[in-house]
This record gives structure tokens, C-alpha cells and sequence, in this order.
């Protein structure tokens, strides 16, 4: 890949180099590439809302760490919990009264659930409920929906971003795999559907021959730019799944806390397991998943479906839960993340408008998405996949010179709690400079 930076990065490029001899691509995630730049940037620092690279430029950053630092960089609170916690004794795989608290605490925060096991990362958590819910039931097939995003396990690791080509016929996508290494066979357990169509979520669940174990959905699909579900297809996934004893997962994996302290849709539609991960970490690696006492129970030693591990849960990371429940709960949190919101996704508006830019903001809580080439609310996968990413791409490089971080290619972005109304004017105006000078008439 050919490096395309047109402002100073030497140190950044010199480090890269370096990388990629020991760390294939240079990375250690390969979302972290930036196919903008043809490399990875590499940062010093993150200090609340602000990312420091290499080569002392300073990013206001709406990427947040993937998502999982809705706090901002470095929040005191995390970080005194988590001094706290390695007094402990560093790792201390053990039980503490730490997990006991923190699962009361983020159960009341999601109705319907009413055990909690803890993992490391979200691959791990939906790993382990789609596991736990197959032991439940006794079946193996999982439903996903195409451009819903579960992390890198071969379970359903299938049509994050599929190929239109390779996807097939809207109304019934095939499973495209995300990754070379998954063993053939896999795709057998997975159907595929699309997102928001009812029809075609009764057809396969009242036709099909065997009943699923699962069915695995984002409640706001944020892996594809922030799409809401209708109320009807909720609705209809809600009571079709129950009538026929399917476990319904919400992966809030992104969507949680990020439109309130808990879950996106509140107690709008309760599912049967939650899976947690990124944002409620404070930015620690630690993950979760929550679910009904009978479904949970499946788990050894109480029940047959194996959930262990080392770094289950060790203090110095549950901690950091504790702190991030106290900053949600704050009176205040989410007054503030709305503010800054409608001022940015207001902004944002006016700014492509004026500059009459083709382009659809699509912000839910503290994320968003910004789709160009679009001019209406986008339903599903096959909408968004019509995006423009060549104006993308230029719109995220000129933002990035101006000292604006926007994660190209990512279908979401975000702001922290500790960015406030002055980082999102500074933003806009980089903005408007960038929208003036790479998208104008777009
Ligand atoms: C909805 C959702 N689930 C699961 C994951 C996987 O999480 P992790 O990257 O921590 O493995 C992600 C990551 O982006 C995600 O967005």
C-alpha cells in the first residue's frame, strides 16, 4: 500500500516502517490501518478528548478508541480505580466482592437480565452467550443480520460488510464470510437476513425447517453507520422469537450506554441475553454477558456449557466498570452528551447543505455516521453499502490535516464525554474548511 500523507509525519512513517517488519501490516488490529493514509498512525498519548501523535500534532478525536472510550482518554475516575485495584495484587484471578457489586449494579441497569458472567473483549462475549444459548436450547443455528458486526469469532463471523456481488439477492443474502480460515461447513449454522424486513424474518423463522438457537442482532446497528430498527420488525422479532423458544441476543457490544445509562432501547423490547463490551470498560479490556437466570444457569459448574478463563474478570478491570456506572449514573451525563450531539449532528447538516454535499448524518446517542452519496435514513446493509467512499475517504483526509481524527474506513464514529461545546465548533469549522475544499457540489 502506496503512503499518501500530504502533511508531516515523519516520525509516524518511520515507526511504520519498523512495524511492519515485526507486526504484519504494522498493526496489531487490522482496523487500525488507515487505508487513507496507507498506514497506521501511531499516538503518544489520548488526554480526554484528544489524541497526540507521533510527530506532535494534536487530533481531536471521533473515534474513541473504537468506541470503548465514551469517557474520554484517561478518565481520573478509571484511572484511580484502577490504581486502586492493582494494590490488590495486579492481576488477583480470583473472586472479590468487586464482580458481586458491579453485576448487581449493571443488572439494574437492564431490564429483563438477571445474571452476568464477564469476559475480555466482545468477540469473547458473544462468543460465550451464542455458546450458552445453543447448550440452552439444544440447537445450533444462529440467525445474524447482514451488516450487523459480532466480532472475529468463526461463529458468526459472516456478511459484516459482504460483497454486494458475492451477497446475493437482498431479501435473502448469503453468508459471506469475513475472513479466510473459517472452516467450510460453518455457514451451515448461520443464516443471514436482512435487517428491518419483516417479511422476510417471518418467512424464516415460521418456514424453516429447523428452529434456531439464536438469533444475534445490534439494537442500533452501528457497524453499519447507526441504523435504527423499525418498531414493527422489533416488535416482530420480540414475539416470534419468544412464541418459538429462540433466545433473542441484543449485542450492545457499541449501543450500550452510549443513548443512556444502559440500554439503547431502554425497556422498549427486552431481549433474552445482552452481551457489553468497549464502552463499559471505562476503556479497560473487560466485557460482559447478562441474561435471564434460567438461560445463564446453563453455564458450569451449574450448568453443561463451559465458561471459564484466566483473565475472567479480575479486578483491576471490573473496577474500572464500577467507575464508568458512577459517571453514567452522575446526574447530568447524558444532558451533556445530548448537548454536544445536536450541536455536532446539527452542524454537520448545515455544513453539507450549504456546501450542497449529498450526504446523510445519521447520529444515535454519541455515535454517528456519515454517509456520502446518500440523502435519505438508510433501512439496512444494502443501503449504506451505495455510500460514496472515495468522497469519504478525501472528506476524512482533509479533516485529519486539520487536526480532526475521523477513523477512515469506519462506518462509525463518535465523541466522549469529556469532549465539550468548544471541541465540537472547532470540529465544525474543520469541517466546513474540509467539506469547502474536497466535497464542494459533490
Ligand atoms: C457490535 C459489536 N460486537 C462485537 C464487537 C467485537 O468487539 P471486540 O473488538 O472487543 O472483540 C464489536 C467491535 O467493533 C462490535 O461493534
Amino acid at each position: 500500500m502506496s503512503i499518501s500523507t500530504p502533511f508531516p509525519l515523519d516520525n509516524t512513517h518511520a515507526l511504520w516502517e519498523r512495524a511492519r517488519q515485526v507486526m504484519p501490516g504494522g498493526v496489531n488490529a487490522s482496523a487500525r490501518l488507515n487505508p487513507a493514509l496507507g498506514h497506521a498512525l501511531f499516538f503518544e498519548r489520548g488526554e480526554g478528548a484528544y489524541l497526540f501523535d507521533v510527530d506532535g500534532h494534536r487530533y481531536i478525536d471521533y473515534c474513541i478508541s473504537h468506541g470503548a472510550s465514551l469517557l474520554g482518554h484517561g478518565h481520573p475516575a478509571v484511572v484511580r480505580a484502577v490504581q486502586e485495584a492493582l494494590s490488590m495484587g495486579v492481576l488477583l484471578a480470583y473472586e472479590t466482592e468487586i464482580q458481586v457489586e458491579v453485576a448487581e449494579r449493571i443488572l439494574a441497569l437492564f431490564p429483563g437480565m438477571e445474571m452476568v458472567r464477564y469476559a475480555c473483549s466482545g468477540t469473547e462475549t458473544t462468543w460465550h452467550a451464542l455458546r450458552v444459548a445453543r447448550a440452552y436450547t439444544g440447537r445450533y443455528a444462529v440467525i445474524k443480520f447482514e451488516g450487523h458486526y459480532h466480532g472475529v469469532n468463526d461463529t458468526v463471523g459472516y456478511s459484516h460488510w459482504p460483497d454486494l456481488e458475492a451477497a446475493g439477492p437482498a431479501e435473502s443474502p448469503r453468508p459471506v464470510p469475513d475472513s479466510a480460515g473459517i472452516p467450510p461447513g460453518s455457514e451451515d449454522w448461520i443464516t443471514v437476513l436482512p435487517f428491518n424486513d419483516v417479511a422476510a424474518f417471518e418467512r424464516c423463522l415460521r418456514d424453516g425447517a429447523d428452529k434456531p438457537a439464536a438469533v444475534i442482532m445490534e439494537p442500533v446497528n452501528y457497524d453499519s453507520c447507526g441504523i435504527v430498527p423499525r418498531p414493527e420488525f422489533l416488535r416482530t422479532v420480540r414475539d416470534l422469537t419468544r412464541e418459538l423458544g429462540v433466545v433473542l441476543i441484543f449485542d450492545e457490544v457499541l449501543s450500550g450506554f452510549r443513548v443512556r445509562a444502559g440500554a439503547a432501547l431502554g425497556d422498549e423490547v427486552v431481549p433474552d441475553m445482552t452481551v457489553l463490551g468497549k464502552a463499559v470498560g471505562g476503556g479497560m479490556p473487560i466485557s460482559a454477558f447478562l441474561g435471564r437466570r434460567e438461560i445463564m444457569e446453563t453455564c458450569t459448574p451449574v450448568g453443561p456449557a463451559l465458561h471459564s478463563g484466566t483473565y475472567n474478570a479480575p479486578p483491576v478491570l471490573v473496577i474500572a466498570i464500577r467507575a464508568l456506572l458512577d459517571e453514567v449514573t452522575r446526574p447530568g451525563f447524558y444532558e451533556h452528551l445530548d448537548a454536544l450531539g445536536e450541536r455536532l449532528y446539527a452542524g454537520m447538516r448545515e455544513i453539507l447543505a450549504r456546501r450542497e454535499v449529498k450526504a446523510w448524518v445519521q447520529g444515535v446517542g454519541a455515535r454517528f455516521g456519515l454517509l456520502f452519496g446518500l440523502d435519505e435514513e438508510p433501512r439496512n446493509y444494502r443501503d449504506v453499502a451505495r455510500q460514496d467512499l472515495e468522497a469519504m475517504r478525501r472528506f476524512h483526509l482533509a479533516c485529519l490535516e486539520r487536526g480532526v481524527y475521523l477513523h477512515y474506513v469506519s462506518p462509525h464514529h463518535g465523541y466522549s464525554s469529556a469532549h465539550t461545546l468548544a471541541d465540537i465548533d472547532e470540529t465544525l469549522n474543520v469541517m466546513d474548511d474540509a467539506a469547502g475544499e474536497v466535497l464542494r457540489g459533490q
